[in-house]
């Protein structure tokens, strides 16, 4: 029985929190495997809206759920989402959930840092969700960071947390600051120790033991592969990466325990934050995609710019991401369009490009090259088939996974997770 990856295919906020919930239903568990408490994930189940940054979204139909090794924790954020999901009525117990005992911490000081220099870069700031990520990635590879398992040996901490704030107090100079007060640290982490401590286990060893038994386990990505540390839009990028082999690395479990790998992309796109974006319109069909779509970060709130579907991206992001199909969300936002268009290419300096170039003054400088398709006036809000759906959006469909070379498994047609057209199932490979 396959597990299943789900991944965001373009910039993040694809409507992966739907689908993942979507998959939960049948998973015995789901696992985040990258990422922290960056990651927005909305999920509407009957009346009640969950709104997810950190916890796996197995978590709201009770499914075990895990945060893999892969992932920053930032332990009074996840306090925070625990006691706001129990407030909704959510309950969550060390039955429910497990955190793995070598996931790095976010402390205060990283998202202090964090806020410090994107204030600090003007023009170039990365437009980071400023939630201490990217500097809590930093210690991890740097082996300065502290890690779950050593909430249980706070007072042994003494050469390690050396290193550690000799590291961020010479930064911290750089900006104005004072030195970390070692001691309130300390007592901050003592305070939070048990509460994340409860939750703590050699997570790999609960995955590997639950695949053996033929457990079906969804590994949840967060963000997508255009902001992957290595194939994304460098700089302006998430400091982990957000493609189909992290859920082996982030996790514990070999890659072939992965199985299908589910893309998600949306039928146009959308990006928060800084950096290129080719098919970006700064225009009245722009605003019209943002206000039908409602694109607001789930996380920091920030409106999000829209553009057309970008083919060459989410062609590239299903190569380097491993995809094994598409599940297309919110085609029900292009309903109403005369003419809806795809990037099929690139102009950059006279020549045609079928990819997206590294370099990040091309990436700022490439043209799109359009194909127009008549669009459709019916709508496809609340489909459940293919016979539901106008000729005209099938059509665009079609033409998206001949241009992406990859095809769509699920098709999302509203934020309710029963409308969905499933194409192929990928718990079934
Ligand atoms: P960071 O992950 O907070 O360091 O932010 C780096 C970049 O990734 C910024 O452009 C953020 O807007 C973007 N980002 C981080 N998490 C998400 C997400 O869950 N959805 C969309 N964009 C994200």
């Amino acid at each position: 029985m396959a597990n299943v990856a789900v991944i965001g295919a373009q910039w993040g906020d694809e409507g992966k929190g739907k689908i993942v919930d979507w998959l939960a239903e049948r998973a015995d568990m789901v696992v985040r495997f990258q990422g922290g408490h960056n990651a927005g994930h909305t999920l509407v189940v009957g009346e009640n809206v969950y709104k997810l940054s950190l916890l796996p979204s197995g978590i709201v139909r009770g499914t075990p759920s895990v945060i893999g090794n892969g992932v920053v924790l930032d332990p009074w954020a996840l306090k925070a989402e625990v006691e706001k999901l129990g407030a909704q009525g959510v309950a969550i117990s060390p039955e429910t959930l497990v955190v793995a005992d070598t996931c790095p911490l976010i402390l205060p000081f990283h998202r202090d840092l964090d806020g410090l220099r994107e204030d600090a870069s003007g023009a170039g700031k990365i437009g980071t969700t400023r939630r201490g990520i990217g500097p809590a990635y930093e210690d991890k590879v740097g082996r300065r960071a502290i890690r779950v398992c050593d909430l249980a040996h706070l007072d042994d901490l003494g050469p390690q947390l050396d290193r550690l704030t000799a590291h961020h107090d010479a930064l911290r100079a750089g900006f104005g600051e004072p030195p970390i007060d070692r001691e309130a640290l300390l007592a901050e982490l003592r305070d939070i120790a048990g509460f994340v401590l409860s939750f703590a286990q050699p997570a790999w060893r609960l995955l590997n033991e639950a695949r053996s038994r033929g457990r079906r386990i969804l590994f949840e990505g967060a963000q997508g592969v255009l902001l992957d540390i290595d194939h994304g839009t460098y700089p302006f990028v998430t400091s982990s990466n957000t493609v189909s082999g992290t859920a082996s690395a982030g996790t514990g479990i070999g890659p072939s325990g992965v199985g299908f790998v589910l893309g998600i992309a949306k039928a146009y796109t959308t990006r928060v934050g800084s950096g290129p974006f080719p098919t970006e319109l700064e225009d009245e069909t722009g605003t019209r995609l943002g206000e039908r779509g409602h694109e607001f970060g789930t996380v920091t709130g920030r409106k999000r710019r829209c553009g057309w579907f970008d083919a060459v991206l989410v062609r590239q992001s299903a190569a380097v991401g491993g995809i094994t199909g598409i599940a297309l969300t919110k085609i029900d936002v292009l309903d109403g369009f005369e003419e809806v268009k795809i990037c099929t290419g690139y102009r950059l300096r006279g020549e045609t490009l079928d990819y997206f170039p590294a370099h990040a003054a091309d990436q700022a400088l490439v043209e799109p090259v359009y194909e127009a398709m008549p669009g459709w006036s019916e709508s496809t809000a609340g489909a459940r088939s293919w016979a539901e759906l106008p000729a005209q959006a099938i059509k665009y469909v079609r033409r998206i996974e001949e241009l992406i070379r990859c095809p769509v498994a699920l098709l999302s047609t509203s934020p309710e997770r029963e409308d969905t057209i499933l194409v192929r199932d990928p718990f079934a490979d």
